[in-house]
């Protein structure tokens, strides 16, 4: 049993479809959230710049007496998990390994269509992770710059036409090449589900990687044995980057509860 908190980080908004699965998975943990939203996006950035961010927000969330560690965000999941692992002694889990696991177990025709920022793409970690667990595979990748900037903006809800014509645009390839699973390989994309699930219809099966991240978290504690006991309802904290008045009234819509006081601002430059 370990009953210290879990890290979790995300260029903003995003990492908050894990913390939801989190909370769903394991009601006895306590969690610290950062979200850099003075810096989001970071999925247009290059590869040097979003690892050093990158540390900066495991250098913050280390300055708590952590378990665990989630990268709740498919930018610094797919760029930096290997330096951050050999840099921080403690577990650390991404949402890649996980996402593309579920993604080969769950195509039947081996058509797998996959969204997520430039730099994720760029780097082709899903790629190779979805090819060594499923080499029939066939993969449709496409960078979606606008979708982030949309979630941080708070629109993301059915019936918004900018949204609805982006995401079309968007997934047009996807579904012309009939993929009948497709990752959602940015953790803000979640938030869109239901805009996406339309837009592909009812056969394709959508990959939530905030989600599939969260249930790799417990797959790791377990083994650890590294669990809280579930006697009490665990706390989050939320830490963020800039203002925290746009993130609290989105967090609590998304969440589904009021997260008026748990939210600090913290200067993430200073780590
Ligand atoms: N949630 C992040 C991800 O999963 C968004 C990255 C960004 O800020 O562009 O990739």
């Amino acid at each position: 049993m370990d009953s210290r908190p879990i890290g979790v980080f995300d260029s903003g908004l995003g990492g908050l479809t894990a913390v939801r699965e989190l909370t769903a998975l394991l009601p006895g943990e306590d969690i610290i959230y950062f979200g850099d939203t003075g810096r989001v996006p970071y999925g247009g950035r290059s590869r040097e710049t979003i690892i050093q961010y990158a540390r900066q927000d495991v250098a913050f969330l280390r300055s708590f007496d952590l378990k665990a560690i989630v990268i709740a965000c498919g930018t610094v999941s797919s760029t930096a998990m290997e330096v951050l692992e050999r840099e921080n002694p403690i577990p650390i889990i991404g949402v890649v390994e996980p996402s593309a696991q579920a993604a080969a177990q769950a195509s039947r025709n081996g058509v797998i269509g996959l969204i997520g920022t430039q730099a994720t793409i760029r780097t082709g970690a899903y790629l190779r992770r979805i090819l060594a667990l499923r080499p029939d595979a066939r993969l449709i990748d496409v960078p979606c710059p606008l979708l982030v900037p949309l979630v941080e903006n708070g629109r993301f809800r059915p019936g918004d036409i900018v949204v609805e014509t982006v995401v079309g645009e968007y997934l047009s390839p996807i579904k012309a090449a009939g993929a009948d699973t497709l990752v959602l390989g940015c953790t803000h994309y979640p938030l869109l589900q239901e805009v996406i699930s339309r837009e592909m219809g009812p056969g394709v099966t959508l990959i939530n990687s905030g989600a599939q991240g969260a249930q790799a978290v417990l797959r790791r504690l377990t083994a650890l044995d590294a669990l809280n006991e579930p006697i009490r309802r665990g706390i989050c904290r939320y830490f963020v980057s800039d203002s925290i008045g746009s993130f609290v009234s989105l967090a609590s819509i998304f969440l589904g509860h009021d997260v008026t006081g748990e939210v600090a601002q913290v200067d993430i430059t200073r780590y």
